[in-house]
């Protein structure tokens, strides 16, 4: 089996791309990661990806005094010279263009912090609160040329409680996206999520431990 090269595009602590390194540790597992990209230089998943000696770079958005396709291009050439096959977002937090997008479609990943199409954007946990909501979550998708869009791939669900602060949520919430993240990458790296319009259809015998995580 040939793995899947994988870049980790992060900004910040990199905590998601932790849990795809730990998974990719175990030889089986369909993807490895090949390669960490920050926008940062002070980015502390760099730290971390170095110590288990993944090659990492920095592309800097602030060197591209706002040309957007500038800095995609930077991206992009840095990740075929690494001959990188699939892209997972964790944490990266710059809006990307059609560019970058439209090169990867289909190859590259994101997970955001609440079940879509619920709370796109930021502050995610502090409006699940607000709003009332019984089941906060994360999700897995294609990424599109629209922000927290594309399709989706895996959801991951906890409850929300009577007690909690948008710390507490936001705890439990990225417990669940460690757990989410590396078996969401493992379907795409197979092939087993397949685009269908809108939609990603994982098949097998037992959706719902395929593409779901619930409480
Ligand atoms: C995560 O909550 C992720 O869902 C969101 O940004 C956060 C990144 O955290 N997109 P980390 O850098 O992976 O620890």
């Amino acid at each position: 089996m040939s793995r899947k090269r994988t870049a980790v595009l992060i900004s910040g602590r990199g905590s998601n791309m932790g849990a795809l390194i730990s998974a990719a540790l175990v030889p089986s597992y369909p993807a490895e990661i090949a390669l960490v990209i920050s926008n940062r230089p002070d980015a502390k998943g760099l730290e971390r990806a170095q110590e288990f000696s993944i090659p990492t770079a920095v592309v800097d958005h602030k060197d591209f005094q706002g040309d957007r396709e500038a800095f995609e291009k930077a991206i992009d050439e840095v990740l075929h010279e690494h001959k990188i096959e699939l892209v997972a977002l964790a944490g990266f937090m710059r809006i990307l263009t059609p560019y970058l997008v439209n090169a990867w479609s289909g190859r590259m990943i994101n997970i955001h912090p609440a079940l879509l199409p619920s709370f796109k954007g930021l502050a995610t946990h502090e409006r699940a609160l607000e709003e009332g909501v019984k089941l906060h979550g994360a999700t897995v998708h294609f990424v599109s040329a629209e922000m927290d869009d594309g399709p989706i791939i895996m959801q991951g669900a906890v409850p929300v409680l009577d007690q909690d602060t948008p710390d507490a949520l936001a705890a439990r919430v990225l417990d669940v996206e460690h757990r989410l993240y590396p078996r969401a990458l493992e379907l795409v790296a197979t092939g087993k999520a397949k685009v269908s319009g809108a939609r990603v259809l994982t098949g097998g015998e037992d959706q719902t431990s395929s593409n779901l995580i619930w409480p």
